[in-house]
């Protein structure tokens, strides 16, 4: 199914429809490939458009301290519920990233920004924001369909604008030392949305530590 551009898209009401995991019950492969990695020790993280929690609630079982961000309501709910059955606790905020601003003094370990398609101008400001509320060596995780996966209609939205570009990435955020920073296409398996052959980046970068 493709969606339309993301400022259209209705988020609750997808939520809403979806019996269950919208995006699939598993968290993201990324996510699980970043959490296995040796050099990876992180203790908390903020998770940025956790939608219906798979991530968010996924990451809190595995031991982090986990606050997660979203627009939809609906979605959050569904989190929270899904947090409730695995017996994890996320501090969970309904919010929009366009204007959202980290709590006071608030910081991270790291950072998980999986599949955030909206505007690239808020994308841009919700990377920023994040990455200033980083710890030192704190890794910042992003994965999003690519600009080529517009054209492909199987997968992911068709407006370039709300799609990813490593260049871009790599520009908002450029004290970070970059680890992996992939373009090319994988086979998805997440939900009815996200599944089939996709042009994606995936990108993981650290910021760097103090003095
Ligand atoms: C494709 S879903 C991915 C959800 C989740 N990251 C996952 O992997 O299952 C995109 C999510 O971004 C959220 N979103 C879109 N625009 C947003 C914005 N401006 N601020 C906060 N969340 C936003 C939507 O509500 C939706 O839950």
């Amino acid at each position: 199914m493709v969606a339309g551009p993301n400022h259209m898209t209705n988020w609750d009401a997808k939520y809403a429809a979806a019996e269950r995991g919208l995006f699939g019950e598993e968290p993201n492969e990324y996510v699980r490939e970043i959490l296995a990695r040796s050099d990876f020790r992180a203790r908390s993280a903020l998770c940025l458009a956790d939608g219906d929690g798979r991530n968010g609630a996924w990451l809190a079982g595995q031991g982090l301290a986990v606050t997660a961000v979203d627009l939809s309501e609906v979605a959050t709910e569904k989190a929270r519920l899904r947090d409730r059955a695995a017996g994890v606790s996320v501090a969970r905020i309904t919010a929009d990233l366009k204007d959202w601003i980290p709590p006071e003094g608030a910081a991270w370990d790291a950072v998980f920004l999986i599949s955030l398609h909206c505007q690239q101008e808020v994308r841009n400001r919700a990377i920023r924001i994040a990455a200033d509320a980083l710890s030192p060596g704190g890794w910042f995780v992003i994965e999003g369909f690519a600009k080529a996966q517009a054209e492909a209609g199987n997968a992911g939205p068709d407006d370039p604008d709300i799609l990813y570009d490593l260049a871009e990435i790599e520009r908002a955020i450029p004290e970070f030392l970059v680890i992996e920073a992939f373009l090319g296409r994988t086979l998805l398996d997440e939900g009815k949305r996200h599944r089939g052959h996709a042009e994606i980046v995936r990108f993981a970068a650290r910021k760097p530590s103090a003095g």
